[in-house]
């Protein structure tokens, strides 16, 4: 079987669309990205052109970087990381996005709310992917431990593996109990991942937080984490 995962982002112009997919292979591990392409206009170098502005946009969040954190105001690092069985790595002791976390709040200085369930304990990868794939196809709400007061944060960043397309539901259930403690507060999402990008987490942040400004994000391979740390601190940097 090939087609665990398959998530699309789609753009459209009256000149062309372009679909970005991403899939998983089961036996491979592979989230390889497959862009297929349609485009209706005349002049080849045009469209490459407009295609690779597009994938770019769609696939990356955009390079732009923007200036939008308060130096004075005080800031939160929350983020969900499944260490153990992961794809690409092997078995890591910490996770992906927590090694994000921790280098968001050497830069900044920012505390961290770790958003922790032990309902995936020592899983191996392929059983953790059916359960996660349930969980997000039912929107279901596993609770986490602890809680934050977020008042007295202005600006919080949000961070997640991507979990078949979007943040782990187990974030949802944080995002739910918090929906109205981040109005007129910045909001800068982030994701670790393997071929999708931000896949679906800043629009799903979006919705979670009326009233939040919510930042474009960023995003990196989990593969790449433990070597690219100069890639975090760029971005980082940028914001300040
Ligand atoms: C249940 C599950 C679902 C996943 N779904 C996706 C996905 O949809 N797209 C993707 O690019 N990577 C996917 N991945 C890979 C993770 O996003 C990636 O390994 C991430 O860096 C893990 O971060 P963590 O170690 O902080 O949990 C998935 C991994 C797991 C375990």
């Amino acid at each position: 079987m090939y087609l665990l995962y398959k998530q699309t982002i789609s753009a459209k112009s009256e000149n062309y669309e372009v679909i970005c997919e991403t899939k998983v292979s089961e036996n491979r591990r592979n989230f390889a990205p497959k862009f297929k392409s349609i485009f209706k206009m005349n002049i080849k170098s045009i469209i490459t052109a407009a295609i690779a502005l597009l994938i770019s946009t769609a696939c990356s969040g955009g390079a732009k970087q923007e200036k939008v954190m308060n130096k004075d105001g005080k800031s939160l690092v929350v983020f969900f990381s499944h260490a153990g069985d992961n794809y690409a790595v092997g078995n890591i002791e910490v996770g992906n996005t927590k090694i994000v976390a921790d280098y968001i709040t050497e830069v900044t200085g920012a505390e961290q709310f770790e958003i922790v369930t032990h309902k995936y304990d020592g899983m191996a990868y392929t059983p953790l992917i059916n359960l996660a794939k349930e969980e997000t196809k039912n929107g279901e709400l596993p609770e986490y431990e602890g809680d934050i007061d977020l008042s007295k944060y202005d600006t919080v960043f949000i961070g997640g593996p991507v979990w078949w397309g979007t943040y782990p539901q187990v974030m949802f259930t944080f995002f739910k109990k918090h929906a109205n403690d981040l109005k007129g507060k910045t909001v800068i999402p982030f994701t670790t991942h393997e071929g999708s990008g931000l896949a679906n987490c800043v629009e799903d942040v979006k919705d979670a937080f009326p009233g939040a400004n919510v930042t474009k994000g960023f995003s990196i391979y989990g593969h790449e984490v433990r070597t690219e740390k100069a890639k975090v601190e760029k971005w980082i940097n940028g914001l300040k």
